[in-house]
C-alpha cells in the first residue's frame, strides 16, 4: 500500500490549464492572477466562477470593484455564459463594489456599503459566501480595493486579515492584481500580494512578428509540481484556452 496523500483539487474551468497543475488548484488556497492591462485577469476570474458553478456545481462569489455587474453580465454573453441564470439558481453571487464607490445606489442584490471599511468589507463577503455556501471566490481587483481605503498602505492589513478569513471560510480564491514589471521582479503592485497567495499565475503579452501574443506562467503553486515555462493561451469565443503542448502559432 502506498501512503500517498491525495489532495482535493479545484478545477479552474480553463481548458488546458489544470493539466499544468496536477489537476487543479489545491483546495482552500488563494491564487493571485497578475498581469498588465488587458491580459485577461478579469476573464480568468469570471471563467473560474462561471465554470465552477456550471460544470462542477460549486457555488461562487465574484466581487467586482472595477466593472459594474450589469456590464459584466453583458460582456460574458460573448463567451456564451449566462450569469443571470446561475445567479437565479443561487450558484453565483456578484457583489457590486462599484456603485458605492461612485456614490450611486446599487440595483444589485449584493452590494458594498458606501461607508467603506475593512471590517465591513470582510464581514460582508463572509456573509455572502456563507449564504450561497460558496466554494469559490474572486476579488477583482486588489488595486481597486486599495483605492477604496483611506490610506493605500492599509492594503497590507486588509490582505493579511483577508488571508486568515479565507482559510477559515474554506473557499478557493482568486485575487487579481496589476503586475507592474514581472521581468524586473515586480510581480505585484503592493509587493505583498504574492506572499499571502499560495499560488501565482502571471498573464503576459509578448510581441511575436509584429503581433502581441498571450502567455501564461505558473510562477508558484504550493503543494503542486508545475513547470516554469510560459504557455501560450488565447481568449476565444468560449473563453480562455491554454495550450499546454506549447506553441500553437
Ligand atoms: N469575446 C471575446 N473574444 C475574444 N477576446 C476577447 C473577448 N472579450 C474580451 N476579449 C479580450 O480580452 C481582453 C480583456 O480581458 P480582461 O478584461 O479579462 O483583461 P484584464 O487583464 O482584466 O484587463 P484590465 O486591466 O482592463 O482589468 C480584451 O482586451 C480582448 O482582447
Ligand atoms: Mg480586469
Amino acid at each position: 500500500m502506498t501512503l500517498e496523500y491525495k489532495m482535493k483539487r479545484i478545477k479552474s474551468g480553463i481548458p488546458g490549464f489544470d493539466d499544468l497543475i496536477q489537476g487543479g488548484f489545491p483546495e482552500n488556497t488563494t491564487v493571485l492572477v497578475a498581469g498588465g492591462t488587458g491580459t485577461g485577469k478579469t476573464t480568468f476570474g469570471l471563467q473560474f466562477i462561471y465554470k465552477g458553478a456550471e460544470e462542477y456545481g460549486e457555488p461562487g462569489v465574484f466581487v467586482t470593484l472595477e466593472e459594474r455587474a450589469k456590464d459584466i453580465r453583458r460582456e460574458v454573453k460573448s463567451f456564451g455564459w449566462d450569469f443571470k441564470a446561475l445567479e437565479n439558481k443561487g450558484l453565483i453571487a456578484i457583489i457590486d463594489g462599484v456603485s458605492s464607490a461612485v456614490g450611486l445606489p446599487s440595483e444589485e442584490k449584493f452590494a458594498l456599503e458606501e461607508k467603506f471599511n475593512i471590517d465591513n468589507f470582510l464581514r460582508y463577503i463572509y456573509r455572502v459566501v456563507k449564504s450561497i455556501n460558496a466554494k469559490r471566490l474572486v476579488i477583482d481587483s486588489i488595486p481597486s480595493l486599495a483605492f477604496r481605503l483611506e490610506d493605500e498602505r492599509q492594503i497590507r492589513e486588509v490582505l493579511l486579515k483577508l488571508n486568515t478569513i479565507l482559510l477559515e471560510m474554506g473557499v478557493t480564491t482568486i485575487l487579481t492584481t496589476e503586475a507592474p514589471d514581472p521581468q524586473a521582479g515586480k510581480i505585484s503592485r503592493y509587493g505583498i500580494e504574492e506572499y499571502i497567495s499560495r499560488g501565482l499565475v502571471l498573464l503576459d503579452l509578448q510581441e511575436r512578428n509584429i503581433e502581441l501574443k498571450r502567455y501564461l506562467l505558473i510562477r508558484k503553486m504550493r503543494e503542486t509540481k508545475h513547470s516554469m515555462r510560459k504557455y501560450p493561451f488565447e481568449i476565444t469565443n468560449t473563453g480562455i484556452v491554454v495550450y499546454p503542448s506549447g506553441e500553437i502559432y
